[in-house]
């Protein structure tokens, strides 16, 4: 029998992450959980192993690559492989026309969804490499291939992380590495709280306005996430699929 696929997550702590590392677990998966929020993160392993597999926290800010290149180094030095990576951590930034966009929010957004994610497909391309496969799930968003008035940064960040996906793919696929990702809509997490000002009336006005008027369960994102780093969606790479009820179909 094989053991365990080691399955890695950034941002792990909370909404989309924190619903996929309990996806893989229910599946039975090993589990590195990744993020800034140390308490937090041995809660979530502690939660996880109580689910009968093993897990472990890492502390990494995908922002820095030395944090990144450690946390690979670690996963590897602890589980001896890195099976599925998921590049999770993300932020929203500020709400507000381009023409009022502001350096600051231009660095902290650019920073996280694009740095984070350059630096996550490095070091985990490299480990997959020397082990002779594996396969990376990136969080994108709808937003990765529609444009939405107010959030043109986080649009701009969300359309690199997708020209990213397809490049990784092409490299990846001379050594046996997938890479696809994910483009979620509106999903119930602490960002979408944060989006709609912690008020669900402004919630349930920016659902009434979508195909399908309603947001997603983090686990709806998540069991897509599980569906393309497994062996059942084997023949796809350098795809992302939409799972937002519709709201881009159109
Ligand atoms: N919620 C939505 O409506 C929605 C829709 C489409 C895409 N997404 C994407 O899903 C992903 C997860 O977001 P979520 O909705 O679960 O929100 P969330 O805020 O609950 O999760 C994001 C997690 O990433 C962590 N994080 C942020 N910056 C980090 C950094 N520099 N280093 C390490 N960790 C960091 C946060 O602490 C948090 O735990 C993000 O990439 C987001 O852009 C969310």
């Amino acid at each position: 029998m094989t053991s365990p696929q080691v399955v890695l997550i950034t941002g792990a702590l909370t909404g989309i992450g924190r619903a996929t590392a309990l996806a893989f677990a229910k599946e039975g998966a090993q589990l590195v959980v990744s993020g800034r929020r140390d308490a937090e993160g041995e809660g979530l392993a502690t939660e996880l192993e109580a689910l009968g597999v093993r897990a472990a926290y890492i502390r990494a800010d995908v922002r820095h690559e030395a944090e990144v290149r450690s946390l690979i180094e670690q996963t590897l030095e602890r589980f001896g492989r890195l099976d599925v990576a998921v590049n999770n951590a993300g932020i929203e930034g500020d709400f507000g026309p381009i023409s009022d966009t502001t350096e600051a929010n231009y660095e902290a957004v650019f920073d996280t969804n694009v740095r984070g994610v350059v630096y996550s497909l490095k070091h985990e391309l490299r480990a997959m490499q020397a082990q002779g496969g594996g396969s990376i799930v990136n969080v994108s968003s709808v937003l990765g291939r529609v444009g939405y008035a107010g959030f043109g940064v986080y649009t701009a960040s969300k359309h690199a992380v997708d020209g990213l996906t397809r490049t990784a793919a092409l490299e990846g696929a001379a050594f046996g590495v997938r890479v696809n990702g994910v483009a979620p809509g509106p999903v119930e997490t602490p960002m979408l709280n944060r989006l709609t000002g912690h008020d669900e009336n402004a919630k349930a006005q920016m659902m009434a306005g979508m195909v399908g008027k309603r947001a997603a369960d983090p686990d709806e994102i998540a069991q897509a996430i599980v569906f393309l780093a497994s062996n059942r969606s084997r023949f796809m790479t350098g795809e992302t699929v939409a799972i937002d009820g519709g709201h881009s179909a159109g």
